[in-house]
């Protein structure tokens, strides 16, 4: 027999003046192998039809379904009901980022800022010869590289981050992380030096806590934690 699910949506408008945060409680069955982007496409089509959510990918590539699932960042798509032992769940947008409506944040203005800050493309001395063929690098330069860009900008790190309610310009593990993937990427002339430029300070490099949400959560399972610590400590032989 299939579960009874009761699931508690924080819905707000806030173009809406008139509007005050609420929860919104909705009922429904389990189906087998639902995910919380199935949960959110059935209330929508069946039962409240304004309800803002933000799903492109279905399959965790995209990064712009990530949502407070009972107190955690995860991605909707991703996550499915019946890993929970509760048949209750309560669902709220991202913390740390612009709310739009109910379940969708503007990650892309933060995202934006984050990059140009970070200066996240590679940096070259000479324009690009496209009649060349590609220049050959490392096998395990280029492992480290892939590795590192498989981050796919949900934010999930930055909504689990202790250092991001307490710094708003803190750049958070998904803005080291580009520093590290560019950084190991052999096209990219920049020096350490040059790198210490844009993150040595409290809204970089030298903010992260350790706290290891960051890493808990990231749906790509990156080493977050292995990476900011080894960028600390070349950037602290440099302070
Ligand atoms: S590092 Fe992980 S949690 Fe952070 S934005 Fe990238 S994929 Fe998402
Ligand atoms: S919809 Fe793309 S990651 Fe969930």
């Amino acid at each position: 027999m299939s579960r009874k699910l009761t699931i508690n949506i924080l819905e707000y408008d806030p173009q809406d003046p008139s509007d005050r945060p609420k929860i919104v409680s909705f009922k429904m069955d389990e189906t087998p192998s639902l995910s919380f982007y199935l949960v959110l496409k059935y209330i929508k089509e069946h039962l409240e039809p304004d309800l803002a959510y933000d799903v492109v990918c279905r399959a965790g590539i995209c990064g712009s379904c990530a949502m407070i699932i009972n107190g955690t960042p995860r991605l909707a798509c991703k996550t499915l009901t019946n890993n929970f032992k509760e048949t209750e769940f309560t669902l709220a947008p991202l913390a740390g980022f612009a709310l739009i409506k109910d379940l969708s944040v503007n990650t892309g203005i933060w995202m934006k800022g984050m990059n140009k800050r970070v200066e996240a493309w590679v940096h070259q001395n000479t324009p690009m010869d496209i009649s060349k063929i590609e220049r050959k690098i490392d096998p395990d330069a280029a492992d480290e590289v892939f590795e590192l860009d498989r981050c796919i900008e949900c934010g999930i790190c930055v909504a689990s981050c202790g250092t991001k309610l307490m710094r708003e310009d803190f750049v958070g593990a998904v803005g080291l992380m580009k520093v590290a993937r560019f950084r190991a990427d052999p096209h990219d002339i920049r020096s350490d030096e040059e790198f210490y430029e844009l993150i040595g300070d409290d809204n970089g490099i030298f903010g992260c806590m350790s706290l290891m949400g960051c890493e808990d959560n990231c749906p790509k399972e990156l080493p977050l934690q292995n990476k900011i610590a080894y960028l600390r400590k070349k950037m602290v032989e440099l302070g």
